[in-house]
């Protein structure tokens, strides 16, 4: 067995704080959840957020051949599935031209369709199912959110209305979009609002009424605030995930909650506030928080006191795929240490490189462990052999803007 496995991982690596006596317990973070437009219950209130896979086939001049969830795919979802999360979103999908710049994750598009990625996504709802696991896709819908700002008169959200569909009926729970654009201007934040209505609403009447759905949004606080809105015009935005009636969950994401980053204040504290005020704007739709969530205590405090639905967790989670299952267990209070937990840039590929390596492998053939293969970036040693791979998967990537294969950071 090699050094770098989960196995040695568990022996050494290091959690933040973990007390050492009278712990708090996981209690609300168990409980299950049920949304309110779509009925579907999560049988916890983990979720695992959206992680881009990156790992996949992708090929500008063939869309048919690209982004098709191969068994690459299902080896990355069985594990994360077998970790105990409630609820699991995919990668960005790409729905759309404008949204090429998630290349190797999946691809969901019209007139690109054929059996194998019909098989492969149906592979993936499989799964969770039998899992016992809601799978939302997120759709990356860039460019639907800009053709409406351009003419909400027009037959809008097309790319997102196919893929919700093709999605549903192929057995996923449900899908989910990032609002990623605001028109400038003062009349600009209310435009949102209405997008955000009209996407809810035009993901609904793409979709098959008898098979209940999960639709929710992503909205990143940071981005709001470099767009020029303020405090209140993000809740407002929040609030159009209820006002809207479409809606089963907004997601807040932003910040980083428990380590904030130094430098940032004026990003982290907009993020407090808004995670802090966003149940008073959206008192009868799920939201979820997601942004340097590592503690069972915080975790409890934050559905327990500020009353939010659900907690997302992005990067602990690809250093241990059963992290959901360690910390609702009980067996664990915190996440890993993670050394570039203060550096984004450097601590996304980190967790791409996980990924990758997750994906190697099915649960089978990875003797059930989820965590087969997993880096422990607390070992020195890896971290010299990753500062390398990563600086030649940077160059090799700024030199080939589209051939960014994670690979290049895996072999270490
Ligand atoms: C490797 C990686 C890929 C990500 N890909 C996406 C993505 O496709 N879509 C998205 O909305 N957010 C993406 N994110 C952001 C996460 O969903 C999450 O908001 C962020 O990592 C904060 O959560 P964390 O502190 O628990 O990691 C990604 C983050 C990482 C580390």
């Amino acid at each position: 067995m090699s050094r770098l496995t989960s196995k040695t991982l568990t022996r050494a690596a290091q959690r933040l704080s973990e007390p050492l006596s009278n712990p708090r317990k996981p209690k609300r973070i168990k409980e299950p959840l049920i949304f309110t437009q779509s009925k579907l219950v999560a049988k916890n209130r983990l979720y695992r957020n959206a992680l881009s896979e990156r790992f996949g086939h992708f090929d500008p001049k063939d869309v048919t051949s690209s982004g098709i969830p191969t068994k690459a795919f299902q080896n990355v979802y069985e594990k994360w599935i077998a970790g105990g999360y409630g609820l699991i979103s995919t990668g960005a999908i790409i729905v759309d031209e404008d949204t090429i710049r998630h290349e190797g994750n999946m691809v969901v598009r019209e007139g690109h369709d054929c059996e194998e990625r019909r098989k492969g996504f149906e592979a993936l709802a499989e799964l969770a199912r039998n899992g016992d696991t809601l799978l939302v896709a997120q759709l990356a819908a860039l460019h639907d959110q800009k053709v409406y700002f351009i003419d909400s008169e027009n037959d809008n959200f097309s790319s997102s209305r196919y893929a919700s569909r093709y999605l549903q009926d192929r057995g996923f729970h449900g899908v989910h979009v990032q609002v990623t654009e605001v028109p400038p201007g003062p009349a600009g934040p209310g435009k949102a609002v209405d997008m955000i209505h009209g996407h809810g609403e035009a993901i609904r009447n793409s979709l098959d009424h008898s098979v209940p759905f999960i639709v929710g949004f992503k909205l990143n606080t940071a981005y709001m605030q470099q767009l020029g809105l303020k405090f209140d015009q993000i809740l407002d935005l929040i609030a159009a995930a209820q006002k809207s009636g479409t809606y089963d969950f907004v997601e807040i994401a932003g910040g980083s909650y428990e380590l904030p980053v130094m430098g940032a204040e004026a990003r982290e504290n907009m993020f407090r506030r808004v995670v802090h005020r966003a149940k008073q704007a959206c008192k009868n739709t799920a939201v979820y928080v997601s942004g340097g969530m590592r503690t069972v205590a915080i975790m409890e405090d934050l559905i327990d006191t500020v009353t939010l639905d659900g907690v997302g967790v992005g990067r602990p989670a690809c250093d241990e795929f059963d992290f959901g299952t360690k910390i609702l267990s009980g067996h664990c209070h915190s996440a890993l240490i993670n050394p570039y937990e203060d550096d984004m840039d450097t601590a996304t590929l980190a967790a791409m490189a996980q990924i990758k390596r997750a994906s190697l492998r099915s649960l089978k053939e990875s003797g059930g462990d989820v965590n087969d293969g997993l880096l422990n970036f607390q070992d020195p040693r890896v971290q010299e052999k990753f500062a390398q791979a990563k600086t030649e998967y940077m160059l090799k990537a700024a030199a080939f803007a589209m051939a960014k294969d994670p690979q290049m950071l895996v072999e270490i």
